[in-house]
């Protein structure tokens, strides 16, 4: 059985295309459902079209309140019916009531060694505290950012002269297979019971 995967975004999507473009080896557990963006311009949504994939957009400019919003992506995704939905460069804070009903199911990428550096500006952090190593991190969501149990994680050397955006493109790309691989582990854990 194909475990029904949703994947939330709000910018280039090259997250969702490397989720996707996984997906269609037919021994993955998976299969993508839908492609929701908060953002109207998302790259990422440039990919679902082309690749025929249902897509949606839930503007959150136009909702009064964070509580408004989750409740029409909490209506979307009802509709959709996910066994796991992936964020994948989803800028928004989900509330801890929309977090509480996926418990479980909603998993993100972050680009740094969590528990090091949540939020953002995470690779000049790690340049400006003269790390030697950098990364990627696949975890569980909860209310707390960034902070729910650690599904896998990459490592990537930094090196000398590196800037942000290097370092950036170093770890986008362990990004890219560190997400399918994450899924499916998530898929074959959950099949398991
Ligand atoms: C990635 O670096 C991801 O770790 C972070 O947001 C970025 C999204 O990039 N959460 P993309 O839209 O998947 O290209």
């Amino acid at each position: 059985m194909s475990a029904r995967v949703a994947i939330l975004i709000s910018g280039r999507g090259s997250n969702l295309r490397a989720l996707c473009e996984a997906m269609k080896a037919d021994d993955f557990p998976a299969e993508p459902v839908l492609v929701l963006s908060n953002r109207p311009g998302a790259g990422g949504l440039e990919y679902a079209k082309a690749e025929g994939l249902p897509h949606a957009v839930i503007d959150h400019t136009l909702f009064y309140s964070r509580d408004s919003f989750d409740a029409a992506l909490q209506d979307a995704l009802l509709a959709a019916r996910p066994d796991i939905i992936c964020l994948a460069g989803f800028m928004r804070l989900l509330t801890p009531g929309f977090v509480e009903k996926w418990k479980g199911k909603l998993v993100n990428i972050h680009p740094s060694l969590l528990p090091k550096y949540p939020g953002l500006n995470t690779h000049q952090r790690a340049l400006d505290a003269g790390d030697t190593e950098a990364g990627c991190t696949v975890h569980h969501v909860v209310p707390e950012m960034d902070a729910g149990e650690i599904i896998g994680q990459t490592r990537v050397p930094i090196r000398p002269g590196d800037t942000a955006e290097m370092l950036e493109t170093r770890v986008r790309e362990a990004e890219h297979a560190l997400y399918p691989a994450c899924l499916r582990k998530l898929v074959d854990q959950s099949s398991r019971g």
